[in-house]
């Protein structure tokens, strides 16, 4: 196995950080990898902000609903969809932009986004350095619009925590790769016993922590997705000029 595939294969979330600085030559190298990244029709439509002021940290733990670790590690990067870079070219061209108003226009910024996360996530891994991504900055997408300036047509869909590592996580276990990879076709006839195994292995993956509040993963995803979590992404991303009706 290859380095670049050894460190994949090891990921995991890293919630605890020392209070050494992320040095401006790593973090330089990380942003440049993840710039090089793929677009959809390669339109660019992500952007980053780098945050390091520490009460600017504290201030996006406490939107994030209380996450210590954000406050804790000394880089936090915002992840901006931003159709308000793409707004300029198709104006340059003589043309309005409507790709922001659809599904399909939030759907691929979103896989953009994504993959810039990814990108990022295992650059900083592969210079011995902690992340854990965050979608708490979701819970108030308009404190986060206030608190980095942020333009109609742009939206913060995820966040990045890097950091040096203070406490190493152990790997979190997966769902059987049966679930994960299907050949040829869908077919979903192992989910049942895969996912009830899977409840006994993160209780068993809880208790060698010593974590007494874990829960299974259906407990886990019951609490989550009975509702929708972060409810102001609708209408702040509509307030943003980002809609779904096309
Ligand atoms: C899009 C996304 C958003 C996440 N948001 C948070 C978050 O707000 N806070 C947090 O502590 N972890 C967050 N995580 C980390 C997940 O909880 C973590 O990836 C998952 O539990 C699996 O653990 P592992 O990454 O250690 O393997 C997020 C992960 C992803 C991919």
């Amino acid at each position: 196995m290859n380095d670049t595939i050894k460190l994949m294969q090891a990921h995991r979330s890293c919630r605890s950080y020392t209070d050494e600085p992320v040095s401006d030559a790593m973090l330089d190298q990380i942003i440049r990898a993840a710039w090089r990244g793929p677009t959809s029709i390669n339109a660019q439509e992500v952007s980053l902000i780098v945050v390091k002021d520490a009460a600017r940290r504290a201030r996006i733990a406490e939107i994030a609903g209380g996450q210590p670790h954000i406050a804790q590690a000394p880089v936090f990067i915002t992840v901006i969809i931003d159709f308000n870079k793409t707004r300029i070219g198709v104006e340059n061209a003589g043309q309005k932009q409507i790709i922001h108003e659809s599904m399909e226009g939030f759907g691929v910024a979103a896989v953009d986004a994504g993959i810039t996360l990814g990108l990022l996530m295992t650059a900083a891994r592969s210079l011995g350095l902690g992340i854990v991504p965050i979608g708490g900055i979701r819970r108030d997408p308009q404190a986060m619009i206030d608190l980095l300036g942020l333009p109609t047509l742009t939206f913060p869909l995820i966040g990045l925590c890097i950091g040096h590592i203070a406490n190493d996580a152990p790997l979190k276990p997966r769902l059987d790769i049966s679930t994960f990879r299907h050949n040829e076709r869908y077919n979903s006839n192992g989910y049942a016993a895969a996912i009830d195994q899977y409840d006994k292995t993160l209780m068993s993956y809880w208790q060698q922590l010593g974590r007494s509040d874990g829960i299974t993963w259906s407990a886990n995803l019951a609490y989550n997705l009975k509702q929708v979590y972060f409810p102001q992404v609708k209408p702040v991303a509509a307030k943003q000029g980002l809609l779904n009706d096309k």
